[in-house]
């Protein structure tokens, strides 16, 4: 039989799932093999900044491997990292129990769980523009609508549950809140937490709680408290993991909880039955997440106190570049400022010729699912004050050339 050249067809659902955070690495990349040194401020993870990993955390790993646990785990997780989630959520107001609560290959995983389990190709998810893109992936590998509800830098990045109101359909299945927020670092205020715990209540609906930042608030309430707190009987999953507060993304490790209403009794069912197909998470790692929320937390105090501090140098610094302005974010390792145009011009150009002159890599806006033409852009402010400092000088030197062109 002839051998057949033809490239091997690549499914249609790949198109729609982009992920700007790391698919703009491949540009870096370019422009490093030309010579010039990266400096990278795209990807939320503080490990490569010098930030470390709590030992215990690492020494239960270590044990969990030696004591020969390194066989598969029940689909759910093992007993303890569960039953140390649901009493974490039940000291932060949100009685749960540990049959409510998955372990996830890191909260990326149970957002995919949660999604595969609740909605169907055509079906409408709410989604804050900007979001952290993972949730427009799913929804785009679904085949799901997604529907943007808008946060305003104007408002400190506050969404209007007017707006969230007025764009619910027969077809919507969930609402989306990233809340201490990725891209934008804003938390929400009571009122707005409990009017959305109103809308999903009053709705068949469920809110899709994203709380991975709960941890990392720079001031009062610390911890920032689950949203579901406020309304333990709402239809309600609550995502979050060891990756940001707890210093460890590579592990791969983190969670779900799903409300205790019976509402959710078919869902927590189905999340079961998608869970068993994919075996377990990273076993060793699962014993970590015992360690973590049993243990020593006070590594999240000097955490705290280094975000602040170049959140504060970050806002001021950009907000000093003319032609940029910065929302001060209050929590996490991220702000969004925003660069004013100039007619024709794109988000993305302008963080490619940033990228391109300087070697400073942040990730534009229409990444995350703001319009092109606003000129936002996402910066990672996790490397030292001192290096942040350099960084934000060679960015004033960019952007006066840019716009003036
Ligand atoms: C808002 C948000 N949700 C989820 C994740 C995924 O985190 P994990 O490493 O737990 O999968 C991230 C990672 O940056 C994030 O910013």
């Amino acid at each position: 039989m002839p051998r057949v050249t033809s490239a091997i067809p690549v499914a249609g659902r790949v198109a729609g799932f982009t992920y700007a955070i790391r698919n703009i690495v491949v540009e870096a990349r370019k422009v490093e093999a030309a010579g010039k040194t990266i400096r990278y401020l795209n990807i939320g993870d503080p490990i490569p900044f010098g930030f470390e990993t709590p030992p215990h955390m690492v020494e239960a790993v270590d044990r969990a491997m030696r004591d020969g646990h390194n066989g598969y785990a029940p689909s759910p997780g093992i007993e303890s990292a569960r039953e140390a989630v649901a009493a974490e959520f039940t000291s932060r107001g949100l009685p749960t129990t540990a049959d409510r609560v998955i372990i996830t290959s890191g909260a990326s995983e149970g957002i995919e769980l949660a999604m595969g389990a609740l909605v169907n190709p055509g079906e409408e998810v709410l989604v804050p523009s900007p979001t952290y893109p993972l949730y427009t992936a799913v929804l785009a590998k679904i085949g799901a609508k997604i529907v943007y509800y808008r946060t305003d830098p104007a408002h400190g990045w506050m969404p209007d549950i007017d707006e969230i109101r007025s764009l619910l359909t027969p077809a919507t299945r969930a609402i989306v809140v990233i809340d201490p927020n990725n891209p934008t670092g804003a938390i929400y205020p009571t009122s707005f937490r409990r009017a959305l715990l109103d809308l999903v209540n009053s709705h068949n609906i469920v809110l899709l709680a994203d709380e991975v930042y709960g941890d990392l608030a720079y001031d009062d309430p610390v911890p920032v408290p689950p949203i579901g707190s406020l309304d333990p009987d709402a239809p309600i999953i609550s995502f979050s993991s060891l990756s940001k507060g707890y210093l460890a993304p590579g592990w791969r490790a983190g969670w779900l909880a799903v409300g205790r209403s019976p509402r959710l009794d078919d869902v927590m069912a189905a999340l079961r039955k998608l869970a068993d197909g994919r075996l377990c998470s990273p076993v060793p790692m699962q014993y970590a997440v015992t360690a973590a929320l049993t243990g020593d937390r006070s590594h999240q105090i000097p955490l705290r106190k280094a975000l602040r501090e170049r959140a504060d140098l970050t806002t001021a610094r950009l907000n000093a570049i003319p032609g940029i302005s910065c929302v001060a974010p209050v929590a996490a390792f991220y702000a969004m400022p925003k660069v004013d145009l100039p007619p024709g011009k794109t988000d993305e150009d302008y963080v490619l010729g940033l990228l391109r002159a300087t070697g400073i890599l942040c990730v534009h806006g229409s990444g995350f699912g703001t319009r092109p033409a606003d000129g936002f852009f996402r910066v990672v402010f996790l490397a030292s004050p001192s290096e942040l400092a350099d960084i934000y000088d060679t960015m004033a030197v960019f952007t006066a050339e840019y716009l003036r062109r």
